[in-house]
């Protein structure tokens, strides 16, 4: 066998791997989004995972997990400082989310960034059968298409960016903006989360090269060694294992934490929930924000509800992410200082990551989830409260300027700028009547069970020209 037929790129592997005492690597399963969607098409395809274990300086042979081949790729501390920390999420991370944070730009980092880069490149062709399809994910590895086809040239290569593609105007800042777009280029598909990050894509190209566009494709002309291609960029909204959280959520364990989870609350009236990584991207200083006017106002009663925010520690090494903490704790203390009584607090703050089955608890046990957004490429989690919710009770109330906003027509839409609209949106949120309720998540569960994660990576993948989509496929 001269390799594996499918080879999935990306940052991280889907495990967390450690070193034990006796010096054996150790692992653990991590169930993200992305691991969930693709390991029943890795299973079925035959394949191979290149990622980074998580932690420096950790080398080990690729393993087996659930059929798939896992490929670690070894960094350094220095590179992780550099690469991951640096360029990926104090460059790249704030400059394609709108400068929300201002990006740094250091040539060092783009070096590192540069460097392993290629060392994913090798790896994934290391692992690649003959004319084999290899997907690389996300903004940490958008050199990889061009490096692969330069070492493989048989390979059919797609690239899938799930964070927003910024505007030109945005997007020229980046001092190395020539060489991302041309790693992009390596590929023959490019897949966006919306229709409006793949244009922004293809204006970056049609100013900053010499090459030809036509709708969404990219000409890419012949050259001594290579035949002239087309590259084509296309969105394809991610989304979850709907029928999973569906499933998760009516069991009776779940049912049951749900109930204890709104008891431990003291039984107020109105559950409101954020669930967020800790960045400063997610909007929950503006959520907060908003939630305290409504308290002050009187407009809602702090005897009667309640915020749970769940804010999950993510890249504590970079500085806007301290800052962020700092100011979130500050506001949260101030308004529980305000507004908490003995045995009562205005804002539940949990600064942990919990499994999916609590995940699934607290969406029940919420009235109302609060995703507020300044920028998200999709946002996964008011897709999981809606897949929770086949109660068909609960509000979602949505940011515009998140990719599920282009899907999900059942939520209240807000914009987290304005601090007096989503003060409002909040508020009818809270007050909203059953049949309203029932009306609008029943059409929002539609969309999230219909569209799910595995639609998702067939349609990508068929585009691709890859294997046959399984929903089409003799069983
Ligand atoms: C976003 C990115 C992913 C990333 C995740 C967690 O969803 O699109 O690529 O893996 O955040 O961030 P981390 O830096 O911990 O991998």
């Amino acid at each position: 066998k001269d390799g594996f037929n499918l080879v999935v790129v990306a940052n991280r592997l889907p495990v967390d791997m450690s070193i034990t005492e006796d010096g054996t690597v150790d692992w653990q399963r991590s169930p993200g989004g992305l691991v969930t969607a693709l390991e029943p098409v890795m299973q079925g395809a035959d394949g191979a995972w290149v990622g980074w274990s998580g932690a420096p300086d950790l080398t080990a042979d690729p393993f087996d997990v659930d059929g798939m081949r896992l490929v670690p790729v070894s960094l350094n501390q220095t590179e992780i400082e550099r690469y991951y920390e640096g360029f990926s999420n104090d460059t790249l991370w704030p400059l394609y989310h709108d400068v929300i944070a201002p990006p740094a730009f250091h040539r060092q980092w783009w070096d590192s960034y540069r460097k392993v880069n290629q060392r994913f490149a090798e790896a994934a062709a290391s692992q690649a059968a003959h004319g084999a399809i290899v997907w690389v994910q996300d903004y940490q590895l958008q050199l990889v298409p061009k490096l692969l086809r330069n070492l493989r040239p048989d390979l059919r290569i797609g690239f899938f960016n799930h964070i927003p593609f910024p505007p030109l105007e945005i997007f020229q800042q980046l001092p190395w903006r020539r060489q991302v777009l041309e790693g992009l280029l390596g590929a023959d598909l490019i897949g966006f989360q919306r229709g409006g990050d793949a244009s922004n894509f293809v204006r970056a190209v049609r100013r900053l090269t010499d090459l030809t566009t036509r709708g969404q494709h990219v000409m890419i002309e012949a050259t001594d060694d290579a035949p002239a291609r087309t590259v084509r960029a296309a969105p394809f909204p991610i989304s979850i294992d709907s029928h999973h959280f569906d499933e998760l959520a009516r069991s009776p364990q779940v049912q049951a934490r749900a109930r204890e989870i709104r008891t431990d609350l003291g039984d107020p009236e109105i559950v409101m929930l954020g669930v967020d990584r800790l960045d400063y991207t997610k909007g929950i200083r503006h959520r907060i924000k908003a939630y305290g006017e409504l308290l002050q106002d009187g407009r809602l009663d702090p005897a009667k509800c309640t915020l749970v925010q769940v804010a999950s520690p993510s890249r504590e090494n970079v500085g806007a992410y301290q800052e962020l903490r700092d100011h979130v704790e500050t506001l949260v203390g101030r308004i529980n200082g305000e507004y908490g009584e003995i045995g009562h607090s205005a804002i539940h703050y949990l600064h942990h990551s919990y499994p999916p089955e609590e995940m699934a608890a607290l969406y029940l046990a919420a009235d109302v989830m609060l995703v507020t957004s300044l920028r998200d490429g999709m946002n996964l989690v008011a897709k999981e409260y809606v897949a929770a919710r086949s109660d068909t009770a609960g509000v979602l109330v949505l940011s515009e300027f998140t990719g599920a906003a282009d899907e999900l027509a059942g939520a209240i839409m807000v914009n987290p700028h304005d601090i007096d609209g989503m003060k409002d949106a909040i508020y009818r949120a809270a007050t909203m009547d059953s049949r309203e309720q029932r009306k609008r998540m029943r059409r929002l569960r539609r969309k999230v069970l219909t569209d799910d994660v595995a639609k998702w990576s067939a349609s990508f993948l068929t585009t691709l020209g890859g294997i046959p989509d399984p929903a089409h496929s003799p069983a």
